[in-house]
């Protein structure tokens, strides 16, 4: 490749990873995960750690893992992390979401798939 498509390669690459044009379930998701789970979990590389859970079942503290791992956990398998979402067991709570916001979050939990915190 000649030295003059540099430049072109780079906006387009800019252009296609831009967040306002590609990820926008996936801001949408990091929002609605900062909302809803960040109680319990790390759901961003720079969140502080949360605090463990108690677990009324085994009456002992559960901390739950970080999205990163989570993303590891269930690559490739949106089915059943859509249901444990849908339907967790404890200590994680039960909570009631759009479908929309549903998608969002799994997209980005999919999105820091391979980072390490
Ligand atoms: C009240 C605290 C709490 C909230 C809020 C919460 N979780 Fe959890 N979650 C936990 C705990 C604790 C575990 C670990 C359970 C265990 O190890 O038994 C967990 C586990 C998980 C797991 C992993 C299950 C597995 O296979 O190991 C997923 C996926 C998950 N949570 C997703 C979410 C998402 C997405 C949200 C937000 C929509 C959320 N959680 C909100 C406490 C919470």
């Amino acid at each position: 490749m000649r030295p003059f498509y540099l430049p072109l390669c780079a906006a387009l690459w800019f252009a296609a990873s831009s967040p306002t044009i590609a990820s926008q379930p996936v801001d949408l998701g990091k929002d609605r995960a900062i909302e809803s789970c960040s109680a319990c979990h790390q759901v961003t590389a720079d969140q502080k750690l949360p605090a463990p859970v108690p677990n009324p079942d085994q009456l002992e503290m559960v901390a739950a893992p970080s999205f990163a791992s989570i993303a590891a956990a269930y690559e490739g398998k949106d089915r059943e992390l859509r249901a444990f979402i849908k339907t967790p067991q404890h200590p994680m709570k039960e909570q009631q979401f759009l479908d929309s916001d549903l998608d969002a979050i799994i997209a980005y939990i999919h999105s820091v798939d391979n980072q390490r915190w």
